[in-house]
């Protein structure tokens, strides 16, 4: 678990690189473990529009959706303005929006890993960033 979480950690440090974030100058990346057991990654894509920017966890929720994963064991999330140093991320964490986003696909298992760096990082269960969520169960 502790090595899945620093290679994770890893990988959203990684393509946090390639946020297209000129408007905020706010890069956030996101890597997800999949049930399938592949790790999909993603970056923040904003704008000019701004309302049509994309958050991390959506671009790596949808990389994992298209490729055909629909369940998250672990996704983990660092973020930070885009000149910050790798050392020094902010605790970035997922937005209301993403949260919603990401219960589809989430369940009682699902970690939520917000992290600084590779060591240093904190773990959420899901259902703690988003108690009583509305959900696929609702609909059946
Ligand atoms: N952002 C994310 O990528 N994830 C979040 O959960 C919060 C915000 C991005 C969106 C926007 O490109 C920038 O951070 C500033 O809000």
């Amino acid at each position: 678990m502790e090595d899945n979480i620093k290679i994770l950690i890893e990988k959203a440090l990684d393509v946090r690189k390639n946020s297209y974030c000129p408007y905020s100058n706010y890069a956030v990346g996101a890597s997800i473990l999949a049930e399938d057991g592949n790790v999909y990654v993603g970056a923040n894509i904003e704008n000019a529009s701004i309302g049509g920017t994309i958050c991390a966890e959506r671009s790596a929720m949808t990389n994992a959706c298209s490729s055909g994963a629909r369940s998250i064991k672990i996704i983990a999330i660092v973020g930070g303005k885009v000149d910050q140093n790798i050392n020094e991320m902010d605790w970035a964490f997922p937005c209301g929006i993403c949260r919603q986003f990401l219960n589809e696909f989430a369940s009682e298992e699902t970690i939520v890993v917000v992290a600084k760096s590779s060591y240093e990082y904190r773990m959420f269960k899901f259902n703690e960033l988003l108690p009583n969520a509305f959900g696929p169960n609702n609909l059946e």
